[in-house]
């Protein structure tokens, strides 16, 4: 899309608010005047600012060279080369070594009520090392993949710890896909083992996992070991050879409970994950685990500001890079309590979420626009009931939060007066890049606010010549942070490729932004073919390539069609072959597909049935046009002369006012 599509969002001349005053005092960063030094400082001198962050880790080994890049020929970047750590070991056994030994590292909240279940470091030290001691017998090697297909129980830390302990590299596959996204993440991945449960809780019921990925295994022949969490009790085939039990592989008093960790490069794999953009194959981005460690630590420290007591709920799904960075590696690498949440907002009732940060006193709490925006739709009276004033720092990640469900936040949740930091990021940035810092930045309700100190961003026009303010473009950075991915797994040329070759010397982030009088960041959404349900983040080439397997259809196109409360649904074109009728049944049957090959995340909102799609007169769709039919937006139309066939476009729009009961704008 180009970025003079995006529509301007709220106006940019709101007042913005002072950070609470009574709250600063502690902060690390206490006013815009500090923030605005730090920032200098970090770009004048980013080896030495970062060399000072990267001292909130321990190093076995010191590094030579802070930083080694090149973001225009050969694109590559290097953090701390020739340094030496491990992850688990500083997450892990640098604080039971001292005071931190028997405080709370992982507050559990299963979906049922009851189920929760709490652990020091020391329990999870020990558990991490056992595993990693029993992931060494299977013949788990330093570098080898281990794919993890979990749902939030605290076996998913345990086994992304373990990975690390040993220099395993954990992929995480999100326990919402289905067996077509998980066999191909299994397969690029080329995993050695899997690791799975039997089935999962969320909202009172089980669904099945197990067999998703068995029928997912049949064809990934690089997998030599699947272990199995018991979770919910549901009758589980087990292969012989192939399939263990946790808690048989776990009974094994041959374990070792101090198993001594890997001395890994900085440079190493930490982990993969994988992530959709412009093409049909989800790219596996890779973090290396000196930089993206440090960046992890550094921007919970700073944005979160956190504090040695605190307790920090982060409401993602770990299956996602918000899991990683802020349920995981930050609060974990800080000696902090992190808390994890088996299911979801609004079960059994809408206040689950005011529950749990009474129940806990959380203090720092993160979450989700489109859970907010849910939220918000079953009334105030769900949030009264609780005493929540144990919160410090709201925060909100994954899409624009408009400035409604902003000041909802700030008023319903923050009583009006605690600061929301909406942080901009990606899983390719690895942590936080624009973001307020909550006792310092002035805010702007539905703003993002200012890159964090050493990040460099830039507004580039179609041309890639700088925007100016106020004007739409698209948001580069011009310089690395140790946050940033390191390179595509399996495939060197899709990193320059993606994220360097359209605008050289700077990295792509595929979203639009515009920088107000302030500097402020007003972000716009993606401009690529990616879409955003809920805060997942897919792409629309990948559902295509999906619909177009099924048998019946000859040729489709998707695109996000915007929604009150999920941000974006999917919507789908679909041109059936010359044999097959337009049926209910079809479209059910598309529909269930369509989960199965993706999953029930990926589920279309809505299937056009179409006698041709608009396209050029060289054959390509016009996805342009798709977008602005599906918003409803027929004024935007744009030039149309183009298109091979214009009448298709009135039979579109007909048959779209005709399936969602709205009707075109003018
Ligand atoms: C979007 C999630 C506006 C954006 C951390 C980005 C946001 C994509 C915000 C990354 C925000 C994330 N305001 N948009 N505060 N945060 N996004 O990789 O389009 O799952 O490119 O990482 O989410 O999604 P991902």
């Amino acid at each position: 899309m180009s970025v003079e599509g995006k529509k301007k969002q709220s106006g940019n001349k709101e007042k913005s608010l002072q950070p609470p005053r009574e709250k600063s005092a502690r902060a690390y960063l206490k006013s815009l005047g500090e923030y605005e030094a730090m920032h200098k400082r970090a770009l004048e001198d980013p080896e030495n600012y970062w060399a000072e962050r990267a001292k909130l880790l321990t190093w076995f080994k010191p590094w030579e060279r802070v930083l080694d890049y090149d973001f225009i020929d050969n694109p590559k970047v290097e953090w701390f080369k020739g340094g030496k750590l491990n992850a688990s070991y500083n997450c892990l056994d640098r604080h039971i070594t001292g005071k931190r030994r028997n405080k709370v590292a992982l507050i559990w909240q299963g979906d049922p009520e009851d189920d929760v279940r709490i652990w020091t470091y020391q329990m999870l030290y020990d558990r991490v090392c056992r595993f990693a001691s029993a992931l060494k017998k299977l013949g788990v090697r330093k570098g080898d993949r281990v794919v993890i297909y979990l749902p939030m129980i605290p076996e998913l830390v345990v086994s992304m710890l373990a990975c690390t302990r040993i220099g395993a590299v954990h992929v995480c596959v999100f326990a919402g896909f289905s067996t077509g996204s998980v066999q191909t993440r299994v397969q690029d991945a080329e995993a050695k083992v899997v690791i799975t449960a039997d089935g999962m809780f969320r909202a009172g019921r089980v669904m099945p996992l197990k067999s998703i990925m068995d029928e997912a295994l049949k064809d990934c022949s690089s997998v030599r070991r699947v272990i199995v969490v018991n979770r919910a009790n549901m009758p589980t085939t087990m292969r012989e050879r192939r399939d263990l039990w946790w808690r048989d592989v776990m009974a094994d008093r041959s374990l070792d409970a101090n198993l001594p960790c890997a001395h890994m490069d900085a440079e190493d794999n930490l982990f993969i994950l994988y992530t959709s953009g412009s093409t049909g194959k989800p790219k596996g981005v890779r973090h290396s685990i000196g930089g993206y460690l440090t960046y992890a630590a550094h921007t919970m420290q700073l944005v979160f500001d956190h504090r040695e007591e605190d307790v920090h709920w982060c409401t993602a799904d770990i299956g996602w890079v918000t899991g990683h960075t802020y349920t995981v590696y930050g609060p974990l690498l800080l000696g902090g309590t992190t808390v994890m949440f088996e299911g979801g907002p609004r079960w059994p009732d809408p206040d689950r979420f005011w529950q749990i940060v009474e129940k806990y006193r959380v203090n720092t709490f993160y979450t989700a626009p489109t859970a907010i925006r849910t939220l918000i739709r079953e009334g105030d009276e769900w949030v009264e009931k609780y005493d929540l004033s144990s919160l410090r720092v709201l925060g909100s990640v994954g899409e624009p939060i408009g400035p409604d469900t902003w000041n909802w936040y700030r008023n319903k949740i923050g009583g009006g007066k605690l600061p929301v930091v909406d942080t901009w990021w990606q899983t390719e940035t690895g942590g936080i890049m624009i973001s307020p810092l909550p006792f310092a930045t002035p805010l702007k309700p539905g703003s993002a606010t200012l890159p964090l100190p050493g990040i460099d961003t830039t507004v580039l026009k179609e041309d890639g010549t700088p925007a100016s303010q106020g004007e739409a473009g698209h948001l580069v950075i011009k310089r690395p942070w140790p946050g940033m991915m390191t390179g595509v797994f399996g495939d060197a040329s899709k990193f320059k490729e993606t994220y360097f070759s359209r605008f050289p010397g700077y990295f792509l982030s595929g979203d639009g932004v515009r920088l107000d009088e302030d500097g402020y960041h007003w972000l716009l959404g993606r401009l690529d073919d990616v879409i955003n349900v809920s805060g997942h983040r897919f792409s629309t080439a990948e559902m295509e390539a999906a619909f177009n397997a099924h048998p019946a259809v000859a040729e489709s196109s998707v695109v996000g069609m915007p929604h009150d409360v999920k941000g974006e649904v999917i919507y789908a074109f679909v041109h059936l072959t010359l044999e097959e009728k337009p049926t209910e049944s079809l479209r059910a049957d598309l529909r269930k597909w369509l989960r199965k090959e993706i999953g029930p995340i990926a589920t279309p909102e809505y299937i056009q049935f179409v006698n041709g799609l608009p396209k050029t007169r060289s054959g390509k769709i016009m996805r342009r046009v798709l977008r602005k039919i599906v918003s409803g937006n027929v004024d935007e139309l744009g030039d149309l002369t183009t298109l091979s066939d214009p009448g298709v476009v009135d039979e579109l729009l007909g048959e779209w006012e005709r399936l969602t009961g709205k009707s075109v704008l003018s």
